[in-house]
């Protein structure tokens, strides 16, 4: 395997609303993100992803861009945007940021223009369609509920947007167009950027019929992935976005893909693959719902398990993936993927190792450092995320009452990941001095970065401890490129892995269970690495080991 600059990287992902606001206006900004600089560099992070910062009116929190060559007024400028690009480098880090190209905001000059003129250039940078009978071009249900198809005023057509109707999907098959967005990467990377993280990707070939489909819920519509996953070619649109682009300047791309065909990975993360990596989200589809949140199933050991086990291994035949424990659109790991007695600095900490050791890119989102968890609202209107509102009224239609929707956001909604960051005990987190944009977690006294710098044990100190030795020189090549082997398997509650590397082998193994639980070695142990309980001693060429509840080790086998 040829070896990239990346491979050996750790990135956290920053959701600049919620990460630190510095002029006291309740949003995060690029000032709070350049002042935390240090923190990171010390948490081990190497590559840093912002989400959406770009000139927006919001409707999806940035994922809505109004001009790909501005700055969000909310987060600051394009000078400090600068100085977070030249203050990263002094720190030989690097910044990825999303790049947003299925669709655009409705707020963008290209629809505006589109609009004015049905007929004109633009209306082709977009899927301005006619209806059927009267009815819409199909029947697709967008991503946040509804049809994806929206009356274009003034004529009988509709465009499509498989998001949010003020996000009108970009037209791929027109050749202009692509042609900007090249352009615009590349105006991006070569500032400086290191690479993207690629948003929704995967949407970008429709097929041009646009068939219907058999409606699948009582709004009579069809999910519109079903289309995505009925239709081939997408490959050439991202070779074509590749060689214009990314490839020119060895950049780091991690693409967002869901719903992929069965044998395409390696075209994607391959050697030549499209992207340099994805993020894996298989066991975050473990808790896909049949029709929604609200009917979520819990997260089963044993299946998750197994899950990440055969995605590592699927993985390793081509390429590496991005290992995730939640992002801004996924709940809290710590409320998902623990039991509910594993809910503390153990599990947490449990979690983590696990996750961060696995082959691939650990992506580590922000405050999950902290073991940052879930929020518990009591009314739907303290969220603002869209797809909360939309999920919420799903939940009612199906019969469930408000607290039992409610129940259903707390455990799935966007929003428990878009909490300000708890920086400290003081009041709002230390997030803000003026009224945060979405309401703190209300547990920030006990969970917090202040207090966790001073606990040799917190969960943000063995966050460092982890990845300093995910990093090390002595075990960073195992660590890295090391072969993942799966042992213990069929022993409950046991989740463990080998990294192999020549006739180097490092034991990962932990105890999710409730009770303490006891592991045969198969090979004598040389020792002992990290654990997240203390007071474990192996003593050399011992057999085997007692590993306590939501106990993690770190060994070395002989
Ligand atoms: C991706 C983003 C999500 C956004 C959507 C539409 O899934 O991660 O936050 O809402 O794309 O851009
Ligand atoms: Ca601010």
């Amino acid at each position: 395997m040829d070896r990239k600059w990346w491979h050996d990287k750790v990135a956290y992902q920053i959701y600049p609303k919620s990460f630190l606001d510095t002029n006291g206006d309740g949003i995060g900004d690029l000032r709070g993100i350049i002042s935390k600089l240090d923190y990171l560099k010390e948490l081990g992070i190497d590559i840093i992803w912002l989400s959406p910062i770009y000139k927006s009116p919001f409707v999806d929190q940035g994922y809505d861009i109004a001009d790909y060559y501005a700055i969000a007024e909310e987060f600051g400028t394009m000078e400090e945007f600068d100085e977070l690009l030249a203050e990263a480098k002094k720190r030989e880090m690097y910044i990825i940021m999303d790049l947003v190209i299925n669709h655009c905001s409705d707020q963008h000059e290209w629809f505006q223009k589109a609009l004015a003129n049905p007929e004109g250039k633009y209306a082709d940078y977009f899927y301005f369609r006619k209806g059927k009978n009267g009815n819409p071009p199909s029947n697709y249900r967008s991503y946040f509920g509804g049809s994806c198809w929206e009356p274009v005023p003034g004529t009988d057509k509709y465009y499509l947007h498989m998001f949010a109707k003020e996000q009108p999907d970009l037209n791929w098959e027109n050749q202009e167009l692509r042609q900007e967005l090249y352009n615009m990467v590349n105006w991006w990377l070569e500032k400086g950027l290191a690479g993207f993280r690629i948003d929704a990707i995967i949407n970008i070939k429709k097929d041009l019929e646009f068939p219907s489909f058999d409606p699948d819920g009582p709004d009579g519509l069809a999910g519109c992935w079903k289309m995505v996953e009925s239709v081939d070619g997408i490959g050439e649109y991202l070779e074509d976005l590749k060689k214009n682009t990314f490839q020119k300047y060895d950049a780091f791309t991690v693409a967002e893909v869901f719903n992929m065909k069965k044998g395409e990975l390696q075209k994607f993360i391959g050697k030549d693959g499209y992207f340099s990596t994805i993020f894996d989200f298989s066991a975050h589809c473990l808790s896909d719902g049949k029709h929604g949140w609200y009917d979520a199933p819990q997260i089963d050991f044993k299946e998750w398990r197994e899950t990440v086990i055969n995605s590592q291994l699927e993985v390793q035949k081509c390429g590496f993936e991005a290992n995730i424990i939640e992002n801004h659109d996924e709940p809290r790991g710590a409320s998902r993927f623990l039991p509910e007695y594993a809910v503390n600095p153990d599990g947490i900490k449990m979690l983590g190792t696990i996750n961060i050791l696995l082959r691939g890119i650990p992506f580590i989102y922000q405050g999950q450092e902290i073991g940052m968890q879930n929020a518990v609202w009591n009314s739907i209107e303290e969220y603002d995320d869209i797809n909360t509102k939309d999920q919420y009224d799903i939940a009612r239609k199906a019969g469930l009452t408000d607290q039992e929707a409610l129940a259903a956001c707390g455990r799935m909604s966007r929003d428990n990941a878009r909490t300000p960051v708890q920086w400290s005990h003081t009041e709002n987190a230390g997030f803000t001095v003026g009224t945060p944009w979405l309401k703190v977690n209300s547990n920030y006294k006990e969970i917090n970065v202040e207090d966790q710098e001073k606990d040799e044990d917190s969960i943000l100190n063995y966050y460092r401890r982890l990845i300093r030795l995910r990093k090390s020189e002595e075990f960073r090549e195992i660590f890295t490129y090391g072969e993942f082997v799966p042992v213990y398997h069929d022993t409950e509650n046991i989740m463990a892995y080998y990294r192999l590397d020549g006739d180097r082998r490092i034991l990962v193994a932990a105890n999710f269970g409730k009770e303490a639980a006891e592991i045969e070695f198969e090979y004598p142990i040389k020792k002992m690495i990290l654990s997240n309980q203390k007071g474990v001693e192996i003593e050399e060429g011992k057999r085997g080991l007692r590993l306590e509840s939501c106990q993690v080790v770190i060994l070395e086998c002989e």
